[in-house]
């Protein structure tokens, strides 16, 4: 699991920012995939990078970005604005990200908000007093097939229901070990359950089949 190395000092927001060595190479790296004079369009992911290197986008952030990429820092607080992945405030070491957009809240999310308020009080767009969470409230995440769904640094947690989503936050407020993935046991964004469709070899409009009878799916173990 990912999470912000440190919880930031808010009262730093205007303090300077500097990658570190290591990070400061991989910029370059990453500047050097784009054509010469289009150093803009590393905007992005070193925004991402000094993310992980500080756990927010500060205006010291900003600025380091702005003048590594020859770019108006006005444009970079444009980025910055736009997308919610960048943290425009100190967040906690973990940041817990739950989906209650339609799909999610179809399939549940009141609940995950539920055992949310249970374990971490009224944290919703604030951290926790000891530091451990900031919890947002976000929109699609894109895991919908796999709804609802909660994400906690890089990694996506779904299949959830609410005892299922109160161990999880249990395990992040106590400092456990938690596996990414579905919490129902299923294989990747494959049908939970039984397969409900393709139950039969498909025909052609003609009558014929839809993979020939020698080719190596077929071979291998069947047209399904
Ligand atoms: S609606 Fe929650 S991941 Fe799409």
């Amino acid at each position: 699991m990912t999470a912000a190395k440190t919880i930031p000092d808010p009262d730093a927001a205007d303090a300077p920012f500097a990658f570190t060595e290591a990070n400061l190479a991989e910029a370059r790296r990453i500047l050097a995939k784009y054509p010469e004079g289009r150093d803009r369009s590393g905007v992005l992911p070193l925004l991402d990078l000094a993310q992980r290197q500080q756990g927010w986008i500060s205006r010291g952030v900003v600025e380091a970005v702005a003048e590594i990429t020859n770019t108006p820092p006005i444009r970079v607080w444009e980025v910055v604005t736009f997308y919610t992945m960048y943290n425009q405030h100190p967040i906690g070491r973990h940041h817990v990200q739950i989906c209650t957009n339609l799909p999610c809240w179809l399939r549940g999310s009141d609940e995950i908000m539920r055992a949310a308020r249970e374990v971490f009080g009224d944290a919703f767009g604030r951290t926790t007093d000891d530091g451990i969470a900031t919890v947002s409230e976000v929109e699609c995440l894109g895991a919908c097939v796999n709804a609802p769904m909660v994400q906690i640094g890089d990694d996506y947690h779904e299949d959830l229901d609410y005892e299922s989503a109160k161990a999880l936050f249990q395990a992040i407020r106590h400092g456990r070990p938690v596996q990414a993935g579905s919490w129902a046991d299923r294989q990747c964004s494959a049908p939970s359950g039984t397969r409900t469709t393709l139950t039969t070899d498909p025909t052609t409009p003609d009558g014929g089949k839809w993979i020939a009878a020698d080719s190596p799916a077929v071979s291998a173990g069947g047209a399904d």
